[in-house]
């Protein structure tokens, strides 16, 4: 049991530890950039602004008592219009509070959105397979890679699901999720890394509804290849790395 015994403390509240710090906000350091920069000169794709027309089932009991996690896909594409709306729907700003922090669809600890998106995408229509980052501040997508193999790469990332073999690389899009932790520590310091963990819950929970909104279905994944995602996303693993994976595609007939 001993061995449990660290991993069970980092899931209880430590709200009276962290009070005695003084942290990096508290010390006056400089807050941490939003969002990723970027300096890449790769094409950058503009997402179809995203209204309630995308959505086929309005009717969010529905959603909430339907939704399944799905691991077969039919062979459908989605529409950029619908992988616009997954986006918006997991990670999209709809304001700012007062201290200039991004408000999402998603409610986070503090909106220190520590989240950032990656994308493996298979079948979008009218996008070239490959691996894309999503810009939520302009809603777009950068291409990041042409990863002829993709299916091969997914399928050694995510390693050998328990429940269907493989099923990962027959998704239309696989979202991973990196988080850079320091965007919430420089504001709550030993407190920020549950709060991470929570937030990403929430994150996925909106691409399970999202998808079944649109007639997908999405699997949560956290079963992968931690250095192997990593490395092909070029993340260093410290200040930046992946916590999660949700692939998606449209349901079977
Ligand atoms: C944190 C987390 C990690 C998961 N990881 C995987 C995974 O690696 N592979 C998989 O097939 N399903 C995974 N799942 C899906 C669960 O197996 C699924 O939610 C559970 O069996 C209940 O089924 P339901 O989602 O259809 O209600 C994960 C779910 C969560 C919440």
């Amino acid at each position: 049991m001993s061995r449990y015994v660290q991993q069970r403390n980092f899931l209880k509240s430590n709200f009276l530890e962290f009070k005695n710090i003084k942290t990096d906000k508290i010390k006056g350091l400089p807050k941490p950039p939003i969002v990723k920069p970027y300096t890449s000169i790769s094409p950058i794709i503009n997402l179809p602004k995203v209204s309630e027309d995308v959505v086929k089932r309005q009717n969010i009991y529905e959603c909430i008592k339907d939704r399944r996690s799905t691991r077969f896909y039919s062979e459908e594409c989605l529409s950029l219009t619908e992988l616009s709306y997954l986006l918006w729907a997991t990670q999209g700003i709809t304001g700012t509070n007062k201290a200039g922090l991004t408000l999402r669809t998603v409610p986070c600890s503090g909106a220190t959105h520590t989240f950032e998106t990656y994308l493996f995408i298979t079948r979008v229509d009218g996008i070239q397979k490959g691996v894309y980052r999503y810009l939520p501040v302009d809603h777009q997508l950068l291409f990041m890679l042409d990863l002829d193999d993709i299916d091969q790469h997914i399928d050694a990332i995510t390693l050998d699901q328990p429940f269907v073999p493989n099923f990962a690389k027959k998704a239309a899009v696989v979202f991973a999720w990196s988080t850079v932790p320091y965007r919430s520590e420089w504001k709550y310091d030993i407190s920020a890394h549950k709060k991470i963990l929570i937030d990403v819950g929430h994150v996925c929970q909106n691409l399970y509804l999202a998808s079944e909104s649109i007639g997908a279905g999405a699997c949560a994944i956290g079963i992968y290849d931690q250095k192997l995602i990593d490395e092909v996303l070029d993340l260093d693993g410290e200040e930046e790395f992946v916590l999660y994976l949700g692939a998606v595609g449209k349901k079977r007939k």
